[in-house]
């Protein structure tokens, strides 16, 4: 037999001891440090284990994930892990994840992977549909967020250069483009316009004003500028969901604007679109049907294991425009039920996502997401108010989605990094850092699926004795 197969035998026992590691894992997560003690001495040996001549027993490679890799792990699915936009798994994704590589779809060309086209294709039409996007939407599953905005960003870039796009790109010796986005965006846009050769020195980032929305008036005002200036803005990137505060941009207006300008407005919600499944933040998120792209997150708010993005566009065509390459060796023909998704984005090669995605929606169904995240909502707003009625602590900004951005008021700006060091040295608790206009504290983001009160409780009376130096 082939010696990288498995006998029937060999199967089972493989699949046991995967069995066996998920059970034990996930019982015993809440008891372990949400951070963990590192033993450096450990990784070390581990960096620099010599490549393996003979194989080792499955049995062996478990036994060295239970005493090297979980306990030199960041426990993600922990209770009191809430730092960034980082949601635990729900329990159903790690296994898609292993039927997609059994069946090791190749997601770029349909011939090679015709009903996880199809699936791939159900999903973008859920999600375009949740955003009231038109029948000419279309999308690509991406590795996350960041993906997902350079994918949008691409296709924004291209249409504005138009035909010779690809042939010529920024070097067609026309006027800088120039986009514009608010200060509370997130760093995945920087990178993206510095990746596609824009220059971060032509992204504007439009000041926000006291709910962290960004000023229409500035934004007006920065357009109007480069436009004399001879530059040429081509697109407005809004948020919903800011990354700090989760402070969503007033969309329906940016579109009005960006149509009145023959700009393309771009939507990264990545943290905070897949809200829409709940009928709470259905409204704020409705006019995404407005954008030419949108980006949201699997990842996140459908907690699917990483990774999962997605991006959305108005038409598909732009999508198409950006990435179609059609090499002899590859193309076979085209078929209007499916899509060669390798024509849609960056990667030749994709992993069937797509799945993960799907059956989450499937199995758990759209409305336990919708109880879910309000859940988080409400998680948030009872942090919020237990640190309002305590004296020490200050809101830094107010709890309008699942985060909260907080400071201990009688400590300055070191001190509120010594504490959140220490919480998270502590093991105790893993919050993020925070700096809302300019001033620093922690963050605490719920979209973790094992989180209680009496977490939220037991993280504030462990931040009062560490603020008082106990
Ligand atoms: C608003 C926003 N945009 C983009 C991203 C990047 O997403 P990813 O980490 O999936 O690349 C994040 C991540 O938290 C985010 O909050």
């Amino acid at each position: 037999m082939n010696p990288l197969l498995f006998s029937p035998a060999q199967h089972a026992e493989a699949v046991a001891l995967l069995a066996d590691f998920s059970k034990r894992y996930l019982a015993t997560v809440a008891d372990r440090p949400v951070y963990p003690p590192i033993d450096r001495p450990a990784l070390r040996a581990l960096k620099t284990q010599p490549m393996p001549r003979e194989g080792q027993p499955l049995q062996a490679l478990f036994a060295e994930l239970d005493q090297v890799v979980v306990p030199n792990s960041t426990h993600t699915a922990h209770p009191r892990f809430l730092p960034y936009v980082q949601p635990s798994p729900n329990a159903l994704s790690p296994y898609a994840d292993h039927v997609a590589g059994v069946i090791n779809q190749n997601c770029n060309l349909w011939h090679l992977s015709p009903a996880a086209n199809a699936v791939e294709q159900a999903v973008l039409r859920w999600f375009a549909d949740l955003f009231g996007l038109p029948q000419t939407a279309g999308g690509i599953i991406t590795s996350g967020g960041s993906m997902a905005n350079m994918v949008a960003l691409t296709a924004a870039r291209d249409h504005a250069l138009g035909d010779t796009a690809r042939t010529d790109g920024l070097q067609g010796g026309r006027a800088p483009l120039v986009l514009y986005a608010s200060e509370e965006v997130h760093s995945s846009i920087d990178k993206a316009v510095s990746m596609l050769g824009l220059g971060t020195r032509h992204l504007r980032n439009i000041p926000a004003d006291h709910a962290f929305r960004i000023r229409l008036d500035a934004l007006a005002q920065a357009v109007a500028a480069d436009r004399a200036a001879g530059l040429t803005p081509f697109c407005v990137v809004g948020s919903a969901g800011t990354v700090t505060t989760g402070a969503i941009d007033p969309i329906a207006e940016l579109s009005a604007f960006c149509r009145a300008q023959g700009m393309w407005l771009h939507i990264d919600g990545a943290y905070g679109a897949l809200s829409a499944l709940s009928p709470r933040f259905r409204e704020p998120m409705s006019a995404i049907a407005l954008a030419d792209s949108v980006s949201l997150d699997p990842h996140k708010f459908l907690f699917c294991a990483f990774e999962a993005g997605c991006v959305l566009v108005r038409d598909r065509q732009h999508l198409r425009h950006a990435f179609h390459a059609q090499p002899s060796y590859l193309t076979m023909s085209e078929d209007p039920d499916f899509i060669d998704f390798a024509n849609q984005g960056p990667q030749l090669s994709r992993a069937f996502k797509a799945l993960k995605v799907w059956w989450s929606l499937k199995h758990f169904g759209a409305d336990a997401y919708g109880r879910v995240i309000d859940g988080m909502h409400d998680l948030a707003v009872y942090m919020g108010r237990q640190l309002s009625a305590r004296p020490g602590f200050e809101l830094l900004a107010p709890v309008v989605f699942n985060c909260v951005c907080f400071r201990l008021a009688n400590l300055d700006d070191d001190g509120n990094r010594r504490v959140l060091r220490e919480l998270v040295d502590s093991g105790d608790a893993f919050l993020g850092p925070a700096s809302v206009k300019g001033r620093t504290g922690l963050r605490a983001c719920f979209m973790n699926l094992r989180t209680t009160e009496a977490d939220v409780d037991f993280i504030i009376e462990r931040l009062a004795s560490l603020a008082a130096g106990d």
